[in-house]
């Protein structure tokens, strides 16, 4: 059976940057409450015309680099989201048309902040099973389009954001060890954006409601999140057949570091060797593990053959953990530059829609 290494890694961020300073002058708040609370410091939000699958897709050209793969090698993308562009097409399919990625099934996840562990199990699953060889696993999110900038206990949390990893097959042992993943539907009322689905579709008094925002109970969510934290830690390990000694960092969801140090007593590991950014990014959601990974190899902080395990929470309710051995690229030859591959996808993307369009008009005249 084939392992699932992680070859390959990247993150995008927006340029935009908004303090606690700033959000201070928006809402009755200060910098010194928000740090203590939450300890975010500043977020990135995202222009105007930049969505998840522009962020999406910056991050994943920087994970195809470092993999040396070609968006044509690629069998499956998976995005996980929780701020897709639209209800369909699936973010995953914009994705997949500006990368070129020809070959590729392309689908998006909705598990929340938990979404990106979800997704990387099922990459590896595939891999594992022997039905593909490689997968592009992206979290990426625009949350701040479903901010209320009027509500100061969401609005402080969230910020924009995009991670990618590349998964490839290998008979060496490595990757993804194990993983796990949990539900709680019961308290699916505690975290929510309930307007524009199909039981609150959008109209005038959806949008009077406020039900196109997020909408949190806070408290609830810090209590959840507390419980499941090292639990899911805890039960991951055993089913990679570890001890937490053999593991050398947690990459938590960077929602709150009172949440994180709660977790780590609960092991009794010290901080250090939790991966922690947040103060940089707020809480980006699906996109927060992954950035927090790349953070941390770019600054050497994880080293090939050292092992981690990735845990989150979410809307859902949602949880899970996922243990894995970095791999670092596979040495292969040859120097493959993904970035070029979007001006011939673009193209390709027009020569598609010219032929579609053409292919109508002799359609409707044969009919
Ligand atoms: N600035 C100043 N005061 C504030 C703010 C603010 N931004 N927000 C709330 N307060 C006030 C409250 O009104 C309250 O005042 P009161 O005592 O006079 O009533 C007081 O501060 C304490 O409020 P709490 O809600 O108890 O504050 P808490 O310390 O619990 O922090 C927070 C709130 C930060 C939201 C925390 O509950 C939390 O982080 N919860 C988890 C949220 C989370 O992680 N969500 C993401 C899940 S992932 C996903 O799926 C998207």
């Amino acid at each position: 059976m084939p392992y699932a290494h992680i070859t390959g890694w990247g993150m995008s961020v927006p340029e935009q940057v908004l303090t606690n300073d700033d959000i201070s002058k928006m809402v009755e708040t200060n910098d010194a409450w928000i740090r203590e609370r939450t300890g975010i410091q500043e977020r990135h939000i995202a222009r105007d015309n930049q969505f998840p699958s522009t962020l999406g897709v910056e991050a994943s050209i920087k994970a195809l680099k470092i993999a040396n793969l070609r968006p044509t090698d690629l069998d499956l993308i998976i995005c996980s989201t929780s701020s897709p562009e639209y209800i369909f097409p699936a973010t995953a399919c914009l994705i997949q048309d500006q990368l070129g990625a020809t070959k590729a099934g392309a689908f998006d996840l909705s598990a929340a902040c938990t979404g990106f562990i979800y997704a990387l199990n099922m990459g590896a699953q595939a891999i594992r099973s022997g039905s593909i060889k490689s997968a592009l696993v992206i979290g990426s999110e625009t949350l701040s389009r479903f901010v209320n900038w009027k509500d100061r206990s969401t609005c402080i949390l969230f910020g924009d954001g995009a991670g990618a990893f590349v998964l490839q097959a290998s008979e060496q042992p490595g990757g993804v060890l194990s993983a796990v993943m949990h539900s709680d539907g019961s308290g699916s009322d505690l975290l929510t954006i309930a307007g524009g689905g199909s039981r609150h579709p959008s109209s005038e008094s959806t949008v009077l409601d406020g039900k196109h925002y997020i909408q949190m109970d806070g408290n609830e969510v810090f209590r959840f999140a507390t419980r499941v934290m090292a639990s899911a830690t805890e039960e991951v390990l055993v089913c990679a057949g570890l001890t937490i000694d053999q593991v050398q960092w947690i990459v938590p969801h960077q929602a709150n570091i009172r949440i994180i140090k709660a977790a780590a007593r609960g092991l009794k590991l010290p901080m250090e060797r939790y991966i922690v950014n947040l103060e940089h990014y707020g809480n980006t959601s699906t996109a927060s593990i992954p950035i927090a990974m790349v953070e941390a190899v770019e600054k050497g902080q994880i080293k090939p053959g050292e092992k981690l395990v990735m845990v989150g929470f979410g809307a859902g309710l949602t949880w899970g953990a996922l243990a894995a051995e970095w791999t670092g690229p596979i040495p292969s030859k040859g120097h493959v530059r993904p970035e070029q591959y979007r001006f011939f996808a673009r193209v390709r993307s027009v020569v598609r829609r010219a032929l579609r369009f053409i292919e109508g008009l002799l359609y409707r005249r044969e009919l």
